[in-house]
């Protein structure tokens, strides 16, 4: 670097300095060492927080170990991920990253800019006996300390108390250290030749950047493209094994999925009691959004995503969440909508509703049409057949569907064919996909982990074939321009089958409508 360019820094980082000091200036707080002195003394001591230990901890333990097996002697970094702008000076509600979540237990809000460290151990002869694993957490800030009252990001004045390392510790069952401490743990045993480390990609820009000053620092050179792709394959692999030890759920697990899906149905029956409400609104499909989300909000964390509320031909387009449009009677409306729980486990469930409460024909016949696909699929979800043979079975009935209607160029066999596919300009989606902590989980996990992996009990996915004729659509006849069906159910896989979670909302296009009508008649 010539001293020019010095210069320029030096002049930029001062320019950058006092943007950064100006979004302070509207700050009205004193900052004398009498008000600090005032605003941290007289304070009654600490009330205890009430952090008992979770009842997940067993569960993590096996998790960790499962991810321990696959990295024998390498160090492990797992960050929650910092808080992230929402603009200027104020943040986005706080999720950790899942895989953290995943091996942390830690749920809602909890807890930024920790990381979960699963560190390497040796036994005389240097040979790897497993990992001790750290939690590296940002604790409670002394009420003697500025940032107590001052910092609006993590103050306890503005944003409440977090967890002291003790309270992390008996929550999690994992020992807890400050998170000034994880440089020098990072920093052990770095240089050429000694321990791996590997960092989950994009989870903490921050942590990444640590690692890379830390390995400068101990001599490993990682300026070439090939050291460097090296590095990205070495933590693409962490965050494949993390997928892929999420694809079987514990028991744990599969229970805040049923609790997830059951709020999510509570959900529903809240939709259809306000439908009256959406059709006189102007934007009723803002009512739908609404109602849900209120309802996720009070029973759960939130949604696992934002809720699709598309009435008439926006059902059409796949992730309609503008929800801007009207909701009028005769029409059909599309409901996609998942509670997320504390854990963070998300449901993800979809109901195609008739807004006038029944069916006319044409709708009735494309939504069995879509029924008998979800039927077909769950017939195939089981153990033993392979995930892509719940799709299949789906296809098969779609392609067979549209042949009977004459809406296919071809026959339902050629259509079926990998060089047709005809069918699928109107179902250009997947029939399934794992559900968990991620709306679509385990979405790092190798193709044969996946779509090729033969179906295993304790696997939660998705049922969802659709039906979307646009209203522009010229290739179909006008009757079905403008219909849009999609039912999606989230399926457990048992020994000897599956079970639907969300089986207790209805399907049956008759059980639809008596339910419908039931709720709005009472
Ligand atoms: N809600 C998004 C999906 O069904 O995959
Ligand atoms: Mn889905
Ligand atoms: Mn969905």
């Amino acid at each position: 670097m010539n001293d020019n360019a010095a210069q320029h820094d030096e002049t930029a980082d001062d320019v950058n300095a006092d943007l950064q000091d100006r979004v302070n200036n509207r700050s009205h707080r004193p900052s004398s060492e009498n008000f600090k002195e005032f605003m941290t003394s007289n304070w009654e001591p600490r009330k205890d927080l009430g952090i008992v230990a979770g009842d997940f901890a067993s569960f993590t333990v096996a998790r960790r170990e499962a991810l321990s097996a696959h990295f024998p002697g390498e160090r492990l970094v797992v960050p929650a991920g910092g808080l992230k702008v929402r603009s200027n000076d104020t943040d986005y509600r706080f999720r950790p990253h899942t895989a953290f979540a995943h091996l942390t237990g830690f749920g809602t809000d909890q807890e930024p800019d920790a990381v979960l460290v699963l560190d390497p151990q040796f036994d005389e002869s240097g040979a790897p006996t497993g990992h001790e694993s750290i939690l590296f957490v940002r604790p409670l800030a002394d009420r003697k300390s500025e940032e107590f009252y001052a910092d609006s990001r993590y103050g306890e004045f503005w944003v409440g108390a977090r967890p002291t390392l003790e309270d992390v510790t008996r929550l999690t069952g994992i020992h807890a250290a400050h998170i000034d401490s994880l440089s020098d743990l990072l920093a052990k045993d770095l240089g050429p030749g000694h321990v791996q480390v590997r960092v989950v990609p994009q989870a903490d820009e921050q942590v990444e950047a640590l690692i890379e000053t830390l390995r400068l620092e101990a001599g490993l050179d990682t300026s070439s493209a090939e050291v460097r792709n090296e590095l990205a394959e070495i933590d693409a692999k962490l965050a494949e094994v993390l997928s892929e030890i999420r694809l079987v759920k514990d028991e744990w697990e599969i229970e805040q999925m049923r609790e997830a899906v059951n709020q999510s149905l509570a959900g529903f029956a809240e939709v259809v009691k306000n439908l009256p409400r959406a059709v006189a609104h102007r934007r009723g499909e803002r009512v739908i959004e609404t109602v849900f989300d209120a309802h996720a909000r009070l029973e759960g964390n939130t949604v696992g995503y934002e809720t699709i509320a598309a009435a008439g031909d926006h059902a059409t387009t796949l992730h309609w969440i503008i929800n801007n449009g009207q909701v009028r009677e005769g029409e059909l409306v599309l409901v996609d909508a998942g509670v997320e729980v504390e854990s963070l486990y998300t449901a993800d469930v979809t109901r195609t509703l008739p807004i006038s409460g029944t069916f006319n024909d044409v709708q009735r016949r494309v939504y069995q049409a879509v029924l008998d696909a979800a039927d077909a699929a769950f017939l195939a979800a089981v153990p033993g057949n392979k995930f892509s043979d719940v799709h299949e079975a789906a296809m098969k009935v779609i392609a067979a569907r549209l042949e009977e209607w004459g809406l296919l160029p071809v026959s339902a066999e050629e259509s079926l064919a990998p060089e047709g596919q005809q069918h699928r300009r109107w179902m250009v989606h997947g029939t399934s996909h794992h559900l968990g902590l991620d709306v679509h989980d385990c979405a790092q996990a190798r193709r044969e982990m996946y779509v090729d992996k033969v179906i295993e009990p304790g696997m939660v996915f998705t049922i969802e074939p659709g039906l979307y004729f646009k209203s522009d659509d010229l290739a179909v006849p006008a009757e079905y321009r403008g219909i849009g069906v999609r039912i999606e159910d989230d399926v457990l896989v048992t020994v000897d089958g599956n079970e639907n979670l969300s089986a207790a909302l209805p399907r049956r296009p008759e059980d639809v409508e008596s339910w419908m009508a039931d709720l709005l008649n009472n």
